[in-house]
Order: C-alpha cells, then sequence, then structure tokens
C-alpha cells in the first residue's frame, strides 16, 4: 500500500481514524470528507457528499486515492463500498447486503437465529394496535427498537408499559424517525455489563480488536436515556473462558452464516454484547466503529492501522495477521489478541453540550488545552468559525488518556478535559470508574 486515504465522516471517530493513520510509518497523505476542525490538522478535509457516490469515485480517481475507510453506517448502509468497489477502489467497509446488519435490525435477528447465536427474544412490528397487545404480555422492562438505522436514537429501554407505549406510537404513529421507524421491534430486556466486541474481518480471516466498554446513558450511574455515548474504556478484563466463549459462540457461527448467504464483507463488524448470567447475548450489530469505542481501541493497535486497512480491503488479512502472533500476556483465546497493546488501558470522557442527547445550543466558543503526551482531545461536534472553535452537535468532543493502569489513564483524561471550556459543557463522572 503506497500512500493516499480518504476517511469518509467528519464525528470524532473519524478524527480517531485519521490520528491513527497518521501515525502509520508509511506516512499516508489522508484525505477526510468532510474531517472537523480536529482532523484539519492531520488531513486534507474535503467537501464530498457522502449520498452521490458517483463524485466520491470520481475524487479517488482524481486524487490517486489507495484506500477508502467508511466511518459511518448511513453511507455504507447506502451502498457506497459498492460503488467504490465498482470504481475499483479498494475499501474498508461492507457493502450494502453486509451493512443490512445494522440498516435492519430485523434481518440482523434473522441472521443471528440462523447462526444459532444467543440473542434476546423479540417480535417485530408494523401496526401499533398488534405492538401494544403484544406489549400487554411481555414483562417490564421492555426494549422498544426501530428496525432502521437512527443514529443511535432508535432504542429505548422502558421501565413502565407507559414509557413502552410512547415510544411505540413515537416511531409508527408519529414517524419520528421517518421510515427508520416503521417496524419496530419489542425484546426481552437482558441485563449484565455490555461489551463491545469490532471484529474486523475480510470474509474469511478475522481479528478482534481490545474488547472495549460504552457507557451509553446520559447520566452518572447509567442512568437517563441512551446517548451515542458518554465515555468508553478499553481493554475490558475478561475471564480466558468468556474470550474463548465469545469466540465460539458468537463470532464464528455469524462470520460462517454470512458466508454461507454469500454476503462478502470487507470492514469491522460491531458486536454489541450483554454479558448475562447465562453467557454473552448479540443485543445489536453496526457495521462500521463504534463511537466513542474507536477513541480507545485504536491507541492500543500494536500494528499500523493502515496495513490493518489495506489487507482487510485487499482480502489478504490472514497474511497481515500472521505479524501479530500473541505474546506474553496476551490472552491468546482472543483471536487476534497480539495485535492489541493488552497491559495499557486507554479512557476517554465524552464533553457533551447542555440538553444532550436533546436539542442542544451550537455555537458556543470552545477553549482547548494543548495535547499531553498520554492524553490528547478528539474532536466531534466542533466547528471553525471566524473567531475560533465553536461547538456544532451534542458530543463535542472526548477527551482521551492513555497509561500502564486504567485509573491512570482515567487521570490523565479527566486531567486534560478539566482544562476544556464551553458554556454548556457536560460529561460524566463516572467513566470507567467501574470494570464489571
Ligand atoms: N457507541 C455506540 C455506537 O457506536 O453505536
Amino acid at each position: 500500500m503506497s500512500g493516499s486515504v480518504l476517511v469518509i465522516g467528519g464525528g470524532g471517530r473519524e478524527h480517531a481514524i485519521v490520528r491513527q493513520l497518521a501515525r502509520s510509518p508509511q506516512r499516508p497523505v489522508i484525505h477526510a470528507a468532510p474531517g472537523n476542525p480536529g482532523t484539519a490538522a492531520l488531513a486534507r478535509n474535503v467537501t464530498l457528499d457522502p449520498a452521490d457516490p458517483a463524485a466520491i469515485v470520481r475524487y479517488c480517481q482524481d486524487q490517486g486515492i489507495d484506500l477508502v475507510i467508511v466511518g459511518p453506517e448511513e453511507p455504507l448502509i447506502a451502498g457506497l463500498a459498492d460503488h467504490l468497489r465498482h470504481g475499483g477502489i479498494p475499501v474498508f467497509g461492507p457493502g450494502a447486503l453486509g451493512a443490512r446488519l445494522e440498516g435492519d435490525k430485523e434481518f440482523a435477528k434473522e441472521v443471528l437465529h440462523a447462526a444459532g447465536v444467543p440473542t434476546p427474544r423479540y417480535q417485530a412490528f408494523s401496526t401499533t394496535d398488534s405492538a401494544l397487545s403484544h406489549l400487554d404480555t411481555m414483562d417490564l422492562p421492555v426494549v422498544v427498537k426501530a428496525c432502521g438505522a437512527a443514529q443511535g436514537k432508535g432504542v429505548a429501554v422502558c421501565a413502565t408499559r407507559e414509557e413502552a407505549e410512547t415510544f411505540v406510537r413515537d416511531c409508527l404513529d408519529e414517524q419520528r424517525f421517518g421510515a427508520s421507524g416503521l417496524r419496530i421491534l419489542l425484546e426481552e430486556c437482558v441485563r449484565g455489563p455490555e461489551l463491545s466486541v469490532l471484529i474486523v474481518t475480510d470474509g474469511q480471516d478475522y481479528c478482534l480488536l481490545a474488547p472495549s466498554r460504552d457507557h451509553k446513558r446520559i447520566g452518572e450511574g447509567d442512568t437517563g436515556p441512551n446517548t451515542g455515548g458518554m465515555g468508553a474504556f478499553a481493554p475490558v478484563t475478561l475471564p480466558a473462558e468468556l474470550h474463548a466463549e465469545i469466540d465460539a459462540r458468537v463470532v464464528l457461527p455469524v462470520l460462517a452464516e454470512l458466508r454461507r448467504r454469500d454476503i462478502p464483507y470487507r470492514g469491522v463488524l460491531y458486536a454489541g454484547l450483554m454479558l448475562t448470567a447465562t453467557g454473552p447475548q448479540v443485543l445489536e450489530f453496526n457495521c462500521r466503529f463504534g463511537d466513542p469505542e474507536t477513541q480507545v481501541v485504536l491507541p492500543l493497535l500494536r500494528g499500523d492501522l493502515l496495513e490493518l486497512c489495506a489487507a482487510t480491503a485487499a482480502g489478504e488479512l490472514g497474511a497481515y495477521l500472521e505479524h501479530f502472533p500473541a505474546g506474553d500476556g496476551d490472552p491468546a483465546e482472543w483471536a487476534g489478541a497480539g495485535l492489541s497493546e493488552w497491559r495499557r488501558h486507554c479512557v476517554v470522557v465524552v464533553g457533551a453540550a447542555d440538553g444532550y442527547p436533546g436539542r442542544c445550543l451550537s455555537g458556543r466558543a470552545i477553549e482547548l488545552p494543548n495535547d499531553r503526551g498520554g492524553a490528547w482531545i478528539i474532536q466531534a461536534g466542533t466547528r471553525q468559525a471566524e473567531g475560533g472553535l465553536v461547538s456544532a452537535g451534542g458530543r463535542v468532543l472526548g477527551a482521551v488518556g492513555l497509561a500502564d493502569d486504567l485509573e491512570g489513564a482515567r487521570r490523565q483524561a479527566y486531567d486534560l478535559l478539566g482544562g476544556v471550556h464551553f458554556e454548556g459543557l457536560t460529561y460524566r463522572r463516572d467513566i470507567a470508574a467501574r470494570k464489571d
């Protein structure tokens, strides 16, 4: 792989990807579309419409782009990777068939069932009456999910029947999520710690990046509504038998089922797991890197992200992984353990605008501290205005800390966040406070 890579997207995940690419010994020329003020320091930010794949293919051909990494789910679900591959451009990211695992939750459940992978019981509905009748037969709390992609907002964990009915009506009657919410799942609520597992695969070979944990609720102690994620840490320490169980009961059967269905997959498949008392269950699949998980998983990579993505896009992941046998202290039962640094720890704390995950004001002046050796800022909802950097979204930035132990990484992240100032800055104080 030589040296021009285009990263699609402009959030925290994409800043984290660009930052990691910029550390590649191959010194690639990095383009980001649209990128954000954080990527601007490391990449050439370009304006390209993700909904116009022909324009993106043309740009890649004109600029001699060797690899495209697609960050967000929407363009993947819409088939951007297929267009690029048709144009002869290597892509890290699945085509529309594979991205349907995120774009259609009912389809994902079908795949899970066919593969025999544990997942909470569910039923799908398109009419309010039938959904509400079924709701009367379910134990509380209950999970209501819009089947289509809804930017992380289409899932509600409802403690009362009233809450569940409101969300059902929001989806089916009020069409709050448009077409994405016209079919819904009512799902049993299972309990346990969550785990994010990022499976990098070229369809044949695969490896698992360091397991991470997101903190999805807005409030400390995991209270309040779900968000896109308020912070994360990696690696999560798991018993060895759980490593093996996740591999055998989740990863292998799902990848085999994709092959059985002739669904090609070159990119990252993100499995959102719940570690229940009876074993891991898959809550959801995403067809891209998690955000904010990516911000803590990539700094632990021993290898070069550029090479990892290029090998995956070329269908040569197996050969690449041979360079990373599990070493001393690595959990050998974790496929691809040698690719991650297990003796270091990474924490990100998200700084959000007040009001998030509801409506929040943008345009507030942001003051940032300088990055340090073990701590840096990842920008997400920011914009460069005439007078300086301003907020432009709910999750504005992440403060990342990296250290030899989890507590040290937490301290690094929170210390750095102490130097961030904008009106309405809000964040959780308990990110990575508990390991279980
Ligand atoms: N952190 C949740 C997600 O990326 O969907």
